[in-house]
């Protein structure tokens, strides 16, 4: 069964609109947990638009499922999580202007760059996943630079309709195979919600699902409690 990784980023996002102290994304991490989270996931942008250094240190104290830190590959970032020692971290591309995570990371063309946050990672005893499109020479360096995981962007599956969205599922179930394959655990995220996540969490190699958008949409309707307990109904189901 695929765990749930509950991304709290929108939480701070809602704060930080105001810049005060609240919704706090700490008080969000508790009730995800209560609501049976696997693990918290965060983003810890270069801007700083909505998870701040401060919710990082407190989330590293307060979480008690696994803490995934999202960032880019960047030595300042990498110098970060040393400090704070997530129990992973998801790199992931990253540009000021997107709205969010726009495609997967390029580990191809960044190959040395990307390696060296790995092993430095690594070293510290932190798990590395790599945040990639399903595409096979992405996923082959993956291995190459000594990844643990790999997270398969489901942007493009998430938007996808009708035969498209077909297409796209089997694109995602070749990827997880190739993953597999090549010894290394299998994650996803992006865009997936109450109405999609099924086909995506049946895949058999699937080990971790990070979602946010749609469980923080749902909350301000039903609660963040429930809204995780629903996600998980629909990962279990
Ligand atoms: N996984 C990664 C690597 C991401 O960057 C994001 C977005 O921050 C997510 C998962 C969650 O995406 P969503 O908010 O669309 O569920």
């Amino acid at each position: 069964m695929a765990k749930l990784g509950v991304n709290i980023d929108h939480v701070a996002t809602v704060r930080q609109a105001r810049k005060t102290y609240e919704p706090d994304p700490v008080w969000a991490a508790s009730l995800a947990e209560m609501g049976g989270a696997d693990g918290i996931t965060m983003h810890l942008r270069e801007d700083r638009r909505h998870i701040q250094d401060r919710d990082v240190r407190l989330l590293r104290e307060t979480v008690t499922v696994k803490l995934n830190l999202e960032m880019a590959c960047t030595p300042e970032m990498v110098d970060f999580a040393l400090q704070i020692k997530p129990d992973q971290a998801t790199l992931v591309p990253e540009k000021r202007e997107e709205v969010t995570t726009e495609g997967g990371l390029d580990i191809v063309s960044n190959r040395s760059t990307v390696a060296t946050a790995v092993r430095r990672l690594k070293d510290a005893g932190v798990e590395v996943s790599l945040f990639l499109d399903p595409d096979a020479s992405q996923i082959e360096m993956a291995k190459n630079v000594g990844a643990d995981a790999v997270e398969l962007h489901t942007g493009q599956y998430s938007l996808a309709l009708g035969t498209q969205f077909d297409e796209s599922l089997a694109t995602l179930q070749q990827a997880a195979k190739q993953i597999r394959d090549l010894e290394m655990t299998l994650h996803a995220g992006h865009g997936l919600n109450y109405q999609n996540v099924q086909p995506v969490a049946r895949i058999p190699e699937m080990s971790e699902l990070n979602i946010g958008h749609s469980i923080v949409a749902r909350s301000l309707m039903v609660g963040f409690e429930r809204a995780v307990r629903d996600m998980k109904g629909c990962i279990e189901r």
